[in-house]
């Protein structure tokens, strides 16, 4: 895909931590309206790959990118960028969900009034917006006041996903976020990430192999740092260009 239509453009992106180099060479195009899955064994690099989207990645100390990485075509490393507009425009959810401790409405409500978007009836209908579009509201929609530490991991990992969705971004990276959490609440969040790619770019690194066949439109395998190949989720799956793509997908090593 020409790097004109690509929703993020990753060019030649290395990325070290001090002397050790996690990234190598990155060249990676991401659709808009597509769930990207950046698959790989254990210290591969989608962390660091989905952390360097955002920028959170120069949060950690020592931490040094070379190359390129596109916003819908302009860089996100550019001087006039503002990193928490860029953050909330490319919000991340983690794989051990931390809500706030205050009640869900306000977990939900949190970022929209830090935006200014304080209007009570505003801000209600965001979050029912954003609670439905995580497969949360009909969980929460009679105890929106109670703590959200009363919920449970799955709802709390839906909660956070709602928190994202209601600063309205274009794109959101999800790292490992089922991990931990019971069937039901990830099926109710691989339902939600489906239909949240009809108004947004997803780009998640799945808990496992199976997720990534279950939920993408297109799978990028990564190994030690260097992307060894991305295509549809049904080339990657069936007819993968690397042997070693093929000994991963079919458990091989892991
Ligand atoms: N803060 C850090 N300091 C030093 N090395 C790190 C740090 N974070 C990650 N790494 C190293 O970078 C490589 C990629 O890590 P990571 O992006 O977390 O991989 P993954 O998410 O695929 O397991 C690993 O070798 C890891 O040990
Ligand atoms: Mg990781």
């Amino acid at each position: 895909m020409c790097a004109d239509a690509a929703k993020i453009a990753v060019n030649n992106v290395d990325v070290f931590y001090r002397e050790k180099q996690a990234l190598f060479g990155i060249n990676l195009h991401i659709r808009p309206h597509s769930i990207l899955s950046v698959i790989g064994p254990a210290g591969s690099g989608l962390t660091t790959l989905l952390r360097s989207v955002n920028r959170l990645c120069e949060l950690t100390p020592g931490v040094r990118t070379q190359g390129e990485i596109l916003l819908d075509g302009k860089s996100i490393h550019a001087p006039a960028v503002d990193v928490t507009e860029l953050r909330r425009r490319v919000g991340m959810v983690f794989d051990v969900p931390a809500p706030l401790p205050m009640s869900i409405f306000d977990n939900v409500a949190y970022g929209p009034r830090l935006n200014g978007r304080g209007r009570k009836g505003a801000l209600m209908e965001l979050a029912e917006k954003s609670l439905r579009a995580a497969a949360l509201w009909d969980d929460v929609k009679d105890r929106l006041r109670e703590p959200a530490m009363s919920l449970s991991g799955g709802q709390q990992q839906r909660l956070c996903i709602a928190r994202v969705l209601a600063l309205e971004p274009e794109v959101i990276l999800l790292d490992r976020p089922c991990s931990g959490l019971d069937p039901i609440s990830t099926a109710k969040i691989e339902e939600s990430l489906m239909q949240l790619r009809e108004t947004l770019t997803v780009v998640i690194a799945p808990h496992n192999v199976q997720q990534a066949g279950r939920i993408s439109d297109r799978v990028a395998f990564m190994l030690s740092g260097s992307l060894i190949e991305e295509n549809t989720a049904e080339v990657i799956f069936t007819n993968p260009a690397d042997s070693r793509t093929n000994d991963y997908i079919t458990g091989r090593f892991g």
